[in-house]
């Protein structure tokens, strides 16, 4: 059984018939209800504006959940037990006489959880009207990315959240803090002395993170092409797991010990300067090429693309940190649609060993590096040093692996999506996953002065085949400095 106790609520998804929803936050309430983490009286209340009946639109719900939970994967008794928490109601979010239906569905009896899946600019209106209701007493609210489009636009919808909400009850989500492994960082890097006395310039030569996707646009240029990878994947994802690497040991897991630290990672970020834009940074955008053997189509040849654009699809970039712990410590971001392969991971790099005793043309492979796999093969190695065996081999080194496979590890257990974990920590109040104002401002003032160098450089982005690595020039980043990206990629 659970150890975990979850006080019962109702959870409104606001944009319950969208993408996000049907294929990610339904099957993870299914698996929260599975796992027996939901609360007998929780209920769940599928808000959408579009038109059809009540029974059309939960009967839509039940087949995409099939599809998305997997029919092998899905156990009539909780399926039944699940359809009978949720229900449907048609909810114009603009209109405030909607919400009366709606405060008389949610009742005052539990505490109401509303998840917007909505674009950000509704966010505002949402909140007031939930507030004319009375539906914002205890009301915890989630925020789904992207909150703006740079530091204006996201202090815009903040503020107007702020106004209905208090800060301790707004939940930023950033699917990434929820992943297994991100989890992991934190008690890898505070669990062990072993790496904690080692996390600093003085042992670390550099980072690199990559988070490489395999596939396109997949239907959402519009979208897309307005946010590009670096507000997309950097501004966020990228930045949050650059914050937990640097980040100096909180006083306690409280979520605010936690964000304090990771905003003091993000102020300390180095402006990029004019000049840095063409030397440490890489902007990439795919032509045509190939994915898993067939041909698919360039950025600008996409389903409704608008052939003019120039909207990054690839970003390779070296940050620097300006603080006594990271100081001369690169750390290299790389991020991109239509990659070989879906790929993230953070390689730490060790620096060799001070005094070098063994065979002069060995010593460019003499470092340590640990390895944090967060997708696919979540898992934690360590490439250590030792002797190749044998009686000819005299002190030949060779690089190995400690190695750490959660799933070979932990062979009954399924790795949970990342969904799962953020909506199971809002129904238990715990905002340490979630990112607090100061923190997506934060992120966005460093991205910000990025986007309007480029804008100001006018350069476009640079071509790479679908299917490669990127630019040549993400290459030349990195080796300017002596570096490679690590690995076979
Ligand atoms: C989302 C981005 O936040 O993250 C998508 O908007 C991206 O463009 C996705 O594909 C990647 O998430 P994951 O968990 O598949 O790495």
């Amino acid at each position: 059984m659970p150890s975990i106790t979850v006080e019962p609520c109702t959870f409104a998804l606001f944009g319950a018939l969208g993408d996000l929803a049907l294929r990610k936050l339904f099957p993870a309430l299914y698996q929260l209800d599975a796992a027996g983490l939901l609360h007998d009286d929780t209920r769940i209340l599928a808000l959408a504006r579009e038109p059809g009946s009540e029974q059309e639109h939960l009967a839509n719900i039940e087949t995409e959940l099939h599809k998305y939970v997997g029919d092998k994967d899905i156990d009539s008794q909780v399926l039944q037990r699940f359809l009978v928490r949720l229900s449907y109601l048609h909810v114009d979010f603009l209109k405030a006489e909607d919400y009366v239906a709606l405060a008389e569905r949610v009742g005052s009896e539990q505490r109401l959880i509303a998840y917007f899946a909505t674009p950000a600019a509704v966010y505002g209106a949402i909140c007031e009207n939930l507030s004319r209701v009375g539906l914002n007493q205890h009301t915890r609210v989630v925020l789904e990315k992207p909150i703006g489009s740079d530091l204006d636009s996201s202090r815009k919808v903040n503020d107007a959240v702020a106004q209905f909400f208090p800060e301790t009850r707004i939940y930023r989500i950033d699917h990434y803090l929820g992943k297994e492994t991100v989890q992991n960082l934190i008690a890898l890097r505070f669990a062990n002395s072993l790496f904690e006395t080692q996390w600093n310039q003085n042992y670390i030569s550099h980072v690199e993170i990559t988070v490489a996707e395999k596939v396109g646009i997949e239907g959402r240029w519009g979208y897309f092409d307005k946010a590009g990878q670096l507000r997309d994947m950097i501004q966020n994802h990228l930045l949050q797991l650059l914050c937990l690497i640097a980040m100096d040991p909180p006083a306690d897991l409280s979520a605010d010990s936690i964000r304090d630290e990771k905003v003091k990672v993000l102020k300390a970020l180095a402006p990029i300067s004019p000049e840095g834009l063409t030397t440490q940074v890489v902007r990439g955008q795919y032509i045509a090429g190939h994915s898993e053997g067939q041909s698919v189509p360039g950025y600008l040849e996409e389903e409704n693309s608008n052939t003019q654009s120039d909207t990054e699809t690839f970003v390779a970039l070296r940050a620097d940190i300006r603080n006594w712990r990271w100081a001369g410590v690169p750390f290299y971001l790389r991020t991109g649609k239509r990659m070989p392969q879906k790929l993230s991971q953070i390689v730490i790099h060790f620096k060799e060993p001070s005094h070098y005793i063994f065979a002069p043309e060995q010593r460019l492979q003499i470092s340590n590096k640990l390895i944090i796999r967060l997708q696919p093969d979540e898992g934690i190695s360590l490439r250590v040093m030792t002797k190749e065996q044998g009686l000819d081999k005299g002190m030949q080194l060779r690089s190995g692996p400690l190695q750490l496979n959660f799933s070979d590890t932990y062979r009954s257990a399924r790795i949970p999506d990342a969904y799962e974990r953020l909506l199971l920590e809002v129904m238990r109040g715990n905002q340490n996953l979630f990112v607090r104002k100061d923190e997506i401002e934060a992120a966005w003032k460093w991205c910000d002065q990025l986007i309007a160098g480029w804008k100001k450089s006018g350069d476009a982005p640079k071509p790479y085949a679908a299917g490669s690595w990127g630019p040549m020039s993400s290459i030349a980043l990195i080796t300017r400095d002596g570096r490679s990206w690590y690995g076979d990629i």
